[in-house]
């Protein structure tokens, strides 16, 4: 199989959305594997999304830490207690996290030095917070509240498509 992510105009970001959630649901149909979903799913996203320095999965192993799943980018930290950095706080309050200035957020976790801004969306299946989507940016301000639901779009996809037992 040769996927090739289809170009998308980004002068409507509801329309990018929209088509970029298409061709996620085209990619991963028929593998229900969460690894390769989750992987094939950062690098669409790396492949489409411009501006990103880094995006990845982090997936909660026990109640207290996450650690590192399939991304493109620079080599990650593995593991992040829940609670701390932008991802544990994601976990903690079960919800996206919008940082417009990685460098104003306390506690926020340097993987990348490059990263100036984040958006971290829980990945949750039926209430139960399986892990997190993870964007960094080299540009302050990068994420806004459409790149957030868009990308709540895409987690979903990725979740309901894969078996995460
Ligand atoms: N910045 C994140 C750590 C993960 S890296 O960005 C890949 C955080 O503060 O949780």
């Amino acid at each position: 199989m040769s996927f090739q992510g289809q170009a998308i105009r980004h002068d409507c970001k509801a329309d990018f959305y929209r088509e970029l959630a298409g061709q996620l649901r085209g990619l991963l149909h028929g593998e229900r594997d969460a690894i390769a979903n989750a992987a094939n799913t950062s690098a669409l996203i790396s492949q489409m999304v411009p501006d990103l320095n880094w995006v990845g999965f982090y997936f909660l192993r026990s109640a207290e830490e996450l650690v590192v799943g399939p991304f493109q980018g620079k080599p990650a930290c593995v593991r992040i207690a829940v609670g701390r950095g932008v991802c544990g706080s994601a976990v903690e309050q079960r919800q996206s996290i919008l940082v417009e200035d990685v460098h104003a957020f306390p506690g926020h976790i340097a993987c990348d030095e490059a990263s100036r801004s984040e958006l971290v969306v829980p990945l949750l299946d039926q209430g139960h917070v399986l892990g997190v989507l993870d964007l960094d940016s080299p540009i302050p301000g990068r994420f806004d509240r459409e790149d957030q639901s868009g990308m709540e779009g895409l987690a979903a996809i990725c979740v309901e498509a894969s078996d995460w037992a």
